[in-house]
């Protein structure tokens, strides 16, 4: 796949292409968008990890991902509900980063709802009788050990508010960079070209 966009495109077509492949990246299995790195802080260090991107709306622009709400990515958001996520195409060479409040949601309707949706091997991640991260006692690799009834108790919604969206299309041509701003509904309050 070549670039996605073009020097002729406006900051409103470059947000909707965006947008389309974030979407893509939620329906499609091959999609590089389908992952992106989730970065969170405890307030002294920083942590970054792959997550699934599961979700989006628009009105307010949010993308949702799925976790176990013993993880660490959790405790931090708690303390300090800031993210950043970083996706890229590498084929398309295109980097899309968001500054992001985030939001969980567990053992309410919604999640209780999603993790009833999720696959059978979805539902062993949020089931560990151990918490992510714990120490194994023995030298040797064992799997998890796991809950006899599976249920939704441990599984949480992350939802990340997006105010910030940096674009950086990569181009022999000259790059291409878009900074886009979102107030609390999901509108557009600023979009502009910047220099890469
Ligand atoms: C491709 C890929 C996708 C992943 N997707 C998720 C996910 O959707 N949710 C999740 O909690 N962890 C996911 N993980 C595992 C995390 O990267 C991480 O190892 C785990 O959540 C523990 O992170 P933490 O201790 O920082 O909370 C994924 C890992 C990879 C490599």
């Amino acid at each position: 796949m070549g670039r996605i966009i073009e020097p002729n495109h406006s900051t409103g077509t470059i947000e909707k292409m965006v947008i389309d492949h974030l979407n893509r990246g939620i329906e499609r299995k091959n999609h590089p968008f389908k992952n992106f790195v989730l970065s969170t802080t405890d307030g002294s260090m920083v942590d970054s990890r792959m997550v699934v991107l599961r979700e989006h709306t628009n009105e307010p622009f949010i993308l949702a991902a799925y976790t176990d709400i013993r993880s660490a990515k959790v405790d931090h958001l708690k303390n300090i509900p800031k993210a950043s996520c970083l996706f890229w195409h590498p084929s398309a060479k295109l980097q899309v980063r968001v500054n992001a409040s985030a939001m969980i949601s567990n053992r309410d309707r919604r999640s209780k709802q999603a993790f009833a949706d999720s696959t059978s091997f979805g539902k062993v991640a949020y089931n560990t009788i151990d918490a992510p991260g714990s120490l194994l006692d023995d030298f040797e690799w064992k799997p998890a050990k796991l809950r006899d009834e599976f249920d939704a108790d441990y599984f949480a919604i992350l939802d990340f508010k997006v105010y910030h969206m940096d674009v950086l299309q990569l181009s022999r041509e000259g790059h291409i960079r878009t900074k886009f701003t979102y107030d609390e509904t999901g509108k557009c309050t600023d979009a502009a070209f910047v220099t890469p």
